[in-house]
């Protein structure tokens, strides 16, 4: 059992050993790790362009289940015959193409390539010529251009290899691409919010040409105590470009606001107070409760009485380091109705890491619970706590109060550590609290909520979002993503202790009176049909999870989904990493049962909410593709110098100008933000991500270009593990890299020097990974150890990470150049020592 709590699961799932190495994402230029060396690295920003010097951005090769071809040529005879092909999402499907179409994993459909008449394609797509009638615009279509027959440009091998820009990599990115589209039923559409192309097109167009107008018609749905101003007609004001001053972004500045009122008391107003808001379903099966939105509301003031009643004000900080229970949410919701900031730390980080985060943002009180049960596993809580409390204290900082919430099903309040005068217990103090507690008109630019994700040094980086142009954009993404309907059952699968949680299981769905279920457990818990019991449980309408989770129940096989209904199922959603075309097949079709689009939303902890995403009922999907972005959002794909590149196309993805969830700066640290985020292009946010344009103007994400690894859906910076690694008193040295896992997307591959004389041994690795447990947590713990009497470095002391992905992903035959190293001889030892 690896522990897996990872962004949108909440807890351990089940991972193989990798069965193969195949290609790792990422690229990237640094130094890890060393004793020798001079330390740690972190001590300081990574050079910002390192990863787009010596780099190598090599994905995936194929996917043994996803490669075959045979089949997909005679689907492609079937559908092209038959001239219309739909996803039976559409009701006009034919069910005999799409049976060919999507036969059994690993059986050719990903290589099915479809004939699709232009009757069918409601994108206007053309093939890019900039300078003759440009038929793109930031790589999407534009208006009025013509529509092409899609039959020439689908008909392609779909499954290509494409050089990326010769200047946006010095390896090569393979972008699976299916080029399969499915489209939503004449129904679905009929009923959409986004009904159709035209209809995106024209609300694009205006989001982008008019960000103010389009923004503020919006804005103005939710209680504003005191309106923005307004200056020259404008609602935001923003610098995207280092080269003209300092990087800021502000939006509805002046308005007073208060996004607990608008997620609690404005349906409660409106007479929803006993409509269900939250269905609590817990670890163990039949253990569940529901609140409404008067139930939250009452909990939310009480907590927020509570705060108050110990000295927390508007502005400070309060860490919630809690598992998924009700009140996590109430208490991120009891923070923002007092203005005060709060920073929710995953519950699986490890007491070192939160006495960092701790440290960092000066909490006056921290609200934790004394343990959880994940699956069949105990976790206590308090102890890490307490571990990271004493921490703080020895480091200068000493937390006041700590308030425990006893969680009787996991654990008994006489088996919890305890230390008189800090610590309270939940059940004591919030109850009596009144139910009524006045809200706190906060500036829409005022901090909302902190939340710390990996970077490329050893430091997390505190983003901070604000509230105003937060609840606007999480609300508006949540509503048009999902195409939510008015009492619909929404489903994220996400930890409130990630991004995820914050945007789409409590701001975006409670803003929009959804009924959202909030789950404790585990998706293989007691078995692996546990998540479509609890479909059929709530009746669920929307269910949002990760690609991780998706392939993790995939390898149980189709019966434990089939053996519930799923009925109510309308939308799936996807997040955190790319989609592989097997897994976004096996979602649609047997969880979907081929009748519920699936919306791959990519975004960030740094965007707030969705950047790019399906509309489902907008346009037809392709899968692995994110499709387009969402209004307001001007995405650049741009090649290694920061030059914009059209239509189809390979680099880095980046954002143009502001929306208004963007986050203002990294905690105490702007000079880090403008470094990380905005030097590397100038005039450009940079996301730290890979993406192609096809040349129906799709995107799709190819992952991560920096020294971040992907791992079921968390970021973990490679300098963190390294780090970690060499805190071991034996490790002299460590590099750390991201592969291929068939479960997890990617895994964490460590090469470790020992330092002189120390001989290799089981226990060692155990004693090296047990290390990185604790210092981070135990869902960044290394995959492999793969011992190392050097590391590959260039003469000036550069790690050539390049080459250790390679070894890594087992592509020894495509190791390119190394006589620039130091010593060559390095590279022979490590493929030697490859699985030993
Ligand atoms: C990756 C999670 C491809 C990407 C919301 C991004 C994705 C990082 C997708 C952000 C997607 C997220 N397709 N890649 N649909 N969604 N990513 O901050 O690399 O935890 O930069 O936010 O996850 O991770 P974060």
């Amino acid at each position: 059992m690896t522990t897996l709590s990872c962004g949108v699961l909440s807890g351990p799932i089940c991972c193989p050993a990798p069965s193969s190495a195949r290609g790792v994402r990422g690229a990237a230029g640094s130094s890890g790790a060393s004793k020798r060396s001079g330390g740690r690295p972190g001590n300081g920003e990574r050079e910002p362009s390192s990863f787009l010097s010596a780099s190598s951005a090599s994905a995936s090769a194929s996917d043994s289940s996803t490669s075959s071809s045979s089949s997909g040529s005679d689907i492609t005879a079937s559908c092209s015959s038959s001239g219309v092909f739909r996803g039976r999402f559409g009701a006009r499907a034919s069910p005999s193409a799409l049976s060919g179409a999507a036969g059994r994993v690993g059986r050719g459909w990903t290589g099915a390539t479809f004939g699709i008449s232009r009757a069918i394609c409601p994108l206007r797509c053309m093939a890019p010529t900039p300078g003759t009638g440009a038929a793109f615009t930031n790589g999407r279509p534009a208006a009025g251009s013509s529509q092409v027959d899609l039959t020439s440009v689908l008909s392609v091998d779909t499954r290509y290899k494409t050089e990326t820009h010769a200047a946006a990599s010095a390896g090569e990115q393979v972008v699976e691409e299916t080029q399969v589209l499915f489209e939503a039923n004449e129904e679905f559409r009929k009923n959409a919010l986004v009904s159709s192309t035209e209809k995106y097109e024209e609300m694009y167009k205006q989001s982008v040409e008019d960000p103010d107008t389009f923004w503020s018609e919006i804005a103005s749905q939710f209680h504003w105590e005191k309106k923005w101003d307004v200056t020259d007609g404008k609602v935001h004001t923003e610098n995207f470009d280092v080269r003209k001053g300092p990087i800021k972004v502000e939006w509805f500045k002046g308005g007073k606001t208060n996004i607990c009122y608008n997620a609690l008391d404005r349906h409660v107003e409106a007479g929803r107070a006993n409509d269900v808001a939250m269905f609590w379903e817990g670890n163990e099966p039949g253990y569940d409760s529901s609140v409404t939105f008067g139930n939250l509301l009452d909990l939310v003031s009480q907590v927020s009485n509570y705060l108050r009643s110990v000295g927390v004000k508007k502005g400070d900080a309060v860490v919630i380091y809690m598992p998924m229970l009700v009140e996590l949410p109430v208490a991120m919701l009891a923070c923002a109705r007092i203005g005060a900031i709060h920073s929710v730390v995953f519950a699986g980080f490890s007491a070192d890491s939160l006495a960092q985060r701790i440290l960092d943002c000066k909490p006056k009180v921290v609200l934790t619970a004394n343990g959880v049960m994940r699956g069949t596993k105990f976790i206590n809580l308090k102890t890490i706590v307490d571990d990271a409390l004493k921490q703080a204290k020895q480091e200068g900082y000493t937390v006041e109060t700590s308030v425990v919430f006893a969680n009787e099903v996991a654990t008994k309040k006489e088996e919890t550590a305890w230390v008189e005068g800090r610590d309270i217990w939940w059940q004591d103090v919030i109850p009596s609290q009144s139910t009524k507690s006045e809200v706190e008109w906060v500036d829409a630019e005022d901090p909302l909520f902190l939340l710390y994700t990996s970077g490329s040094t050893g430091k997390p980086k505190g983003v901070l979002h604000s509230t105003g142009g937060y609840m606007v954009y999480t609300a508006t993404t949540f509503k048009h993503a999902f195409d939510y309907r008015p009492g619909e059952v929404y489903w994220c699968t996400a930890d409130c202790g990630w991004i995820t949680g914050h945007s789409y299981l409590t701001y975006g769905p409670l803003l929009n009176g959804a009924t959202v279920v909030n789950f404790e457990g585990v998706p293989t818990y007691p078995d692996a049909g546990r998540c479509w019991e609890i479909v059929d449980k709530y009746n669920v309408n929307i269910f949002y999870t990760a690609p991780t989770a998706i392939r993790a129940l995939m390898r149980e096989g189709d019966k434990p989904v089939k053996k519930h209904s799923r009925k109510s199922l309308r939308v799936l959603g996807s997040v955190g990493e790319p989609i592989n075309p097997a897994a976004w097949k096996w979602y649609y079709e047997v969880v979907g049962d081929s009748r519920c689009p699936i919306s791959d939303t990519w975004w960030q902890t740094e965007t707030g909410g969705f950047m790019i995403t399906p509309m489902p009922g907008g346009w037809p999907l392709k899968p692995g593709s994110a499709t387009f972005p969402f209004f307001g959002v001007q995405p650049a794909i741009v090649d290694e110098n920061g030059k914009e590149l059209h239509g189809e196309c390979s680099g880095y993805l980046c954002v143009k100008a502001s929306w208004p969830s963007t986050f203002r700066t990294l905690f105490g640290d702007h000079p880090r933000y403008e470094t990380t985020y905005f030097a590397p292009f100038k005039g450009f946010y940079f996301s730290g991500d890979g993406c192609h344009r096809d040349k129906d103007g799709y995107y799709w994400l190819t992952g991560r270009v920096d020294d971040v690894i992907n791992v079921s859906g968390h970021r973990i910076g490679s300098a963190e593990v390294e780090s970690a690694l060499v805190h071991h008193p034996l490790c002299a040295e460590a590099a750390v890299v991201g592969y291929d896992h068939e479960v997890k997307g990617q895994g964490i591959y460590a090469f470790v020097t020992l330092v002189e004389g120390v001989e290799y041994s089981d226990k060692l690795r155990k004693d090296l990974i047990a290390k990185v447990r604790s210092q981070i947590g135990p869902f960044a713990a290394p995959d492999i150890i793969h011992w190392a009497p050097g590391l590959p470095k260039t003469r000036s002391g550069k790690i050539m990470r390049r080459i250790l992905r390679k070894i890594a992903a087992n592509q020894i035959d495509e190791l390119g150049d190394v006589s620039t190293l130091a010593d060559p001889g390095v590279v022979e030892q490590l493929i030697e020592l490859r699985d030993k």
